[in-house]
């Protein structure tokens, strides 16, 4: 017989498409065991301030399609503190919270580490465009992000093409390149950099005017923001990946070169249908392990099946970007 009679959730960090779709599974799953919900607005600092409403079936009406979160999500410096975690502790015994369900990437991670050493029962749901936690191959929001930067890179290609020109497409990932290695595969980027690969902007010049040697009339070199952070290279502090890019290309090559930041249009939209079901899925799934008794817990989806991780075994996960489908974008594009 479950202890739990209150659930309470939140999102975390960065937003991300799906999120609300997780939302809805966890209360109508809950409510659907007489499980009653708290959502918790704003995050670990909403959670700090006490910012709790009750959450019926009503509450996510309409909502498996919207982006963003309806529980609206902030970063937290004061709950990285001893004080700060002990008022949202306090928060949880207030309102009689038996459990928590946490949607968000690594820092949200680690915040519920910290809730769980203290004795809190948590399941963490892995939910960022970056896709850049080690437990997940696909977190949620990230095909929504992707599916995003491929419809903007079929813009530009329309008025590339029309203007024969190189356009450098920036797109999101914070230190990783995920978001860019499956759009610029999907898109047919001419050239894909990303902070995983070490980067040669002379062999990014010569693929560029190789492609108009062969007939091509444009072309799209997708870039991760994290790129060109190393020391080694002499990207300008404050200056965007794309400006650095696309100014060594027209210096390199004189050729006629714009560039695109795509920034938080990455972080709307949306949720594609694959978004929705793996949030379905898991925020069902994280409903279900509470009440089976089983937290510190992170569910997260690998090769397309749930997979169940202690919280700190999850954050000692490393993952490695796909290098195979890095080499098989490069090749399909220097044909
Ligand atoms: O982590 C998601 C993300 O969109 C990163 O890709 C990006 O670098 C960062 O958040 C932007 O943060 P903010 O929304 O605080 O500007």
């Amino acid at each position: 017989m479950s202890t739990i009679n209150r659930i309470g959730l939140l999102t975390s960090g960065g937003d991300a498409p799906g999120m609300n779709a997780a939302i809805r599974a966890v209360v109508r799953t809950a409510l659907s065991q007489g499980v009653l919900v708290s959502g918790i607005e704003r995050g670990y600092q909403g959670l700090i301030q006490g910012a709790v409403i009750e959450l019926t079936s009503r509450s996510v009406a309409d909502t498996i399609q919207r982006g963003g979160t309806i529980l609206r999500t902030a970063r937290s410096d004061e709950f990285r503190t001893p004080e700060g975690q002990a008022k949202a502790i306090a928060t949880l015994k207030r309102y009689g919270i038996d459990g928590l369900v946490l949607l968000g990437g690594d820092g949200t991670f680690r915040g519920a580490y910290d809730l769980t050493q203290a004795g809190i029962a948590t399941v963490s749901i892995p939910c960022t465009i970056d896709n850049d936690i080690a437990c997940t191959d696909q977190s949620v929001g990230f095909d929504t992000a992707v599916n995003t930067v491929v419809e903007a890179m079929n813009k530009i290609r329309d008025t590339a093409t029309s203007h024969e020109r190189t356009y450098v497409i920036e797109v999101m990932g914070r230190h990783s390149g995920y978001i860019a290695l499956h759009a610029g595969l999907c898109g047919g980027a001419e050239s894909i950099l990303i902070p995983e690969v070490p980067i040669d902007l002379d062999a990014v010049c010569d693929r560029v005017t190789f492609g108009y040697r062969v007939g091509k009339n444009h072309s799209i070199v997708l870039v991760a923001e994290g790129i060109g952070n190393d020391s080694k290279y002499n990207r300008n502090p404050g200056e965007s990946a794309a400006t650095y890019v696309a100014n060594y290309i027209q210096t390199h090559t004189g050729l006629e070169t714009r560039i695109t930041i795509l920034g938080h249009l990455q972080r709307g939209g949306n949720p594609t249908a694959l978004d929705r079901q793996i949030a379905t899925r898991l925020g069902n799934e994280a409903v279900n392990l509470l009440l089976r008794g089983e937290a510190g817990k992170v569910v997260a989806m690998w090769q397309n099946e749930m997979r169940v991780y202690d919280i700190m075994d999850a954050l000692a996960m490393k993952k490695a970007v796909d290098l195979q489908l890095y080499e098989l974008s490069q090749m399909l594009s220097s044909v």
